[in-house]
């Protein structure tokens, strides 16, 4: 697990994107894990950017969601598949039949959940996943109390994201759907390498539990101390609880520039 904190979100969102471009350049089908929230935004932004320079393309990719939530219309905005679409994949040249995600309207929720492990297998598992962190230590909306071995499933939201997506559905905690269809914790640790961004003091417990916490469900981030490939870009408020802040700068200012992330 590296950690690298970075000035702001600017700068994470430039390092982050440049590990998706070096992906995309030893191998152009690459298969990408994409989060929504907040927090991938700058590197979503970043990406389009250098797609409308002609400095990459996604025309090979394929990407899989981490998550979404139950019972949205196909059409409402909040709706995570609609929510990629309008802030990255929509931007650049990744054709939406390329784009997968959860089926939150699916009647069979167990058949949906095991076609999308099947899916993701079949594509050749993913190569570079983003991912965010909530203030509570869930990644994808594995919440505290996940199985750390969980695979693609239905959860119940906890009432602390449900009022920390409420800024999405107006302000509304109750219109923030109560279930959601996500990534297992496993599913997650199958990626060949978990990007993580995380920004402001509001994830500062969560980045402190993540990287330096004793591995536990309750704190379901803490799983990818077990991932042999982890890179957790932060910036200096969510790197604040740090314990062992000096040794993270100084084994990212020694390190060989060949050895990339
Ligand atoms: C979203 C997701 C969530 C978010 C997390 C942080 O697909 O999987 O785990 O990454 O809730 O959200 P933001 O970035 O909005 O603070």
């Amino acid at each position: 697990m590296e950690i690298v904190i970075l000035d702001d979100a600017q700068a994470i969102g430039r390092l982050a994107a440049d590990q998706v471009c070096t992906l995309l350049a030893r191998k152009p089908d690459a298969v990408l894990g994409l989060a929504t929230g907040s927090s991938p935004l700058p590197v979503y932004d970043e990406l389009v950017r250098r797609h409308q320079a002609g400095e990459v393309t996604f025309g090979q990719a394929r990407a899989f969601t981490l998550d979404e939530y139950v019972g949205l219309a196909a059409g409402h905005p909040e709706r995570y598949r609609n929510v990629i679409d309008r802030e990255f994949t929509g931007r650049v040249d990744l054709d939406p039949s390329r784009v997968a995600g959860p089926d939150g309207l699916a009647r069979d929720v167990p058949a949906a959940c095991a076609a999308y492990e099947r899916a993701i297998t079949d594509a050749g598992g993913v190569d570079l996943q983003i991912l965010g962190i909530g203030t509570d230590g869930h990644i994808a909306f594995n919440e505290p109390g996940s199985s750390l071995a969980s695979r693609t499933r239905i959860k119940t939201l906890t009432h602390q994201t449900r009022v920390d997506n409420a800024r999405f559905f107006g302000g509304d905690v109750d219109a923030v759907p109560t279930h959601c269809l996500t990534q297992g914790l496993a599913t997650i640790m199958a990626a060949r390498h978990v990007l993580l961004v995380a920004t402001g003091q509001g994830k500062a417990q969560a980045v402190h539990e993540l990287a330096e916490g004793a591995v536990s469900a309750l704190w379901p981030a803490t799983v990818l101390q077990h991932h042999p490939h982890v890179s957790i870009l932060v910036d200096e408020a969510a790197a604040s609880r740090l314990q062992l802040v000096g040794y993270y700068r100084e084994t990212y200012l020694a390190k060989p520039a060949w050895q990339g992330l």
